[in-house]
């Protein structure tokens, strides 16, 4: 088709949306520019548009509470008695996947960490107590302990968005892959969706220049499937994918437990959960509505429901989402042969646009829509699903903000509790300030301890530790 029939196709399914603004410099772009913004308009989903614009852009999204929902069941981190066979069976099972190189880590890593304030992808930021490595490192280094372990390949997959795609991949680069091998670490972007101004019209960013962001990490079902990652986990033997977010250091990313519950459930996607640190925690709530594990966000469940408690003073809904699942390949590939749809969250933002006098603008207060799926809305189409509980001290220190709850400092030092309280378990003596923190600085390398377990055998490797020392363990 040649460009000027091209452009008449684009002209008019996108007057039919009410999107012909789009176009409106065409006559000053050059032919690559043409080209350019034609592929972009021939990749909008128009037929959804208009749902979406009504829908969310101008009305206040489809927020649906079940009627009926009661808490969800999940396993205790403590496992009870009566379940201790279960517990060791499924630990089994999981060394045994992981043994046979069937497990693969995926982290999604394509939001912009504004809150944080980091310029660059998040996964760069230093936060180790000692080393000061970087969340990408950290996770590197637990694969390549697991990969020694279990004597096995663990395939590390990477979603990106077109934000920060470029240089994820300049960091890993220069940093040689951080010891992995570079066949076994695979980079993908995720989808994006187009930004709309209030009125529903989507924006430019330049001349050419669709003004889109990412599709959210709902967007990872979809990309793992379009990008060909599920095909290469095929040609690995992969069953199961192990799912965290780049800003959580805690992570305990090739737990055996997890890995075999889920598994010996036959569930399609499971999650880790914690009890929040109160009825009203910023966190999304695991229930049960139908039959099936669901997630009601924070700001959907009514507040006599969060504040619900049991006789003993607990609260009913107790259980918080940490954005920590398993996965199964199966599962991705049926959702993506069958098409799915997750539900769209609306999020108002403020948008940098070129307006009609083709002038850019910087807003400083919010003038449009950002369109985004939560993965773990994909909890209700599995038809089996477990929830295991974590310890947040263990497993989950986010790093979100500059300051305060969630910030780089608190993460800092969660980390260094963590170390102290490895060494501790192993029977070390720690030396504690008046309030009980530890009075040291330690860092805990993957490749001297992947689980607290392992410090016991290097006992005769840790040297006294004194008030005010700074140790790292490798
Ligand atoms: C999220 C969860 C919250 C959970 C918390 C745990 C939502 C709506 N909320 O909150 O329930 O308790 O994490 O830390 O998800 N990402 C992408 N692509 C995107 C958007 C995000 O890859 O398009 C990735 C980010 O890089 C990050 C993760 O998803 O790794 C979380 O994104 P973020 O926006 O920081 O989620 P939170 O609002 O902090």
């Amino acid at each position: 088709m040649d460009i000027q029939q091209w452009h008449q196709e684009a002209k008019k399914r996108l007057e039919k949306i009410n999107q012909g603004h789009l176009l409106r410099f065409w006559d000053e772009l050059n032919d690559t520019q043409k080209t350019d913004l034609l592929r972009q308009v021939d990749r909008l989903e128009t037929e959804l548009i208009p749902k979406w614009i009504e829908t969310y852009v101008m009305g206040e999204g489809i927020i649906e509470i079940p009627h009926d929902f009661e808490p969800a069941p999940f396993y205790p981190a403590q496992t009870p008695p009566e379940q201790m066979e279960e517990y060791n069976r499924a630990h089994a099972l999981g060394e045994q996947l992981l043994r046979e190189g069937k497990v693969a880590g995926f982290v999604v890593a394509g939001g912009q960490g504004t809150r944080l304030g980091f310029d660059g992808p998040k996964g760069n930021f230093p936060i180790s107590p000692i080393k000061k490595k970087t969340l990408f490192q950290i996770f590197a280094e637990i694969l390549l302990a697991a990969r020694e372990r279990f004597q096995a390949e663990i395939p590390w997959y990477v979603m990106t968005s077109p934000l920060n795609n470029a240089q994820t991949i300049e960091i890993f680069e220069a940093n040689q892959y951080y010891g992995l091998p570079k066949e076994d670490v695979l980079i993908f972007q995720q989808g994006t969706n187009p930004n709309f101004d209030f009125e529903g019209r989507i924006f430019l960013s330049d001349k050419h220049t669709i003004a889109k962001s990412p599709d959210g990490h709902g967007g990872s079902l979809k990309a793992l499937y379009a990008s060909g990652a599920i095909s290469d986990m095929r040609d690995r033997g992969i069953e199961q994918i192990s799912y965290w977010q780049v800003d959580n250091p805690l992570i305990h990313l090739m737990d055996p437990l997890f890995i075999g519950l889920h598994a010996q459930a036959g569930a399609g996607m499971s999650s880790k959960t914690l009890k929040k640190s109160g009825p009203l925690e910023k966190v999304g709530n695991f229930c049960l509505v139908d039959g099936r594990v669901t997630v009601i966000e924070y700001s959907d469940l009514p507040d006599e429901q969060s504040h619900r408690t049991n006789p003993d003073g607990s609260l009913v809904f107790e259980l918080g989402s940490i954005a920590i699942h398993m996965i199964s390949v199966a599962f991705v590939e049926k959702l993506n042969q069958h098409g799915f749809a997750l539900p769209v969250h609306k999020a108002i933002k403020k948008i940098p646009y070129l307006n009609g006098e083709a002038n850019f603008i910087e807003p400083d207060k919010p003038n449009g829509v950002k369109l985004e799926t939560f993965v773990f809305d994909a909890l209700p189409m599995s038809k089996k699903s477990i929830i295991l509980e974590t310890i947040r001290n263990q497993e989950f220190a986010p790093v979100k903000n500059a300051t305060g709850t969630d910030s780089a400092e608190a993460t800092y030092q969660m980390m260094i509790d963590r170390a102290a309280d490895w060494l501790q378990r192993a029977g070390i003596a720690l030396p504690r300030t008046k309030d009980g923190k530890p009075d040291c600085i330690i860092e805990i390398a993957p490749s001297f301890a992947l689980y607290p377990e392992d410090v016991k055998n290097k006992i005769d490797q840790i040297p006294p530790i004194r008030p005010g020392d700074r140790i790292y363990f490798e």
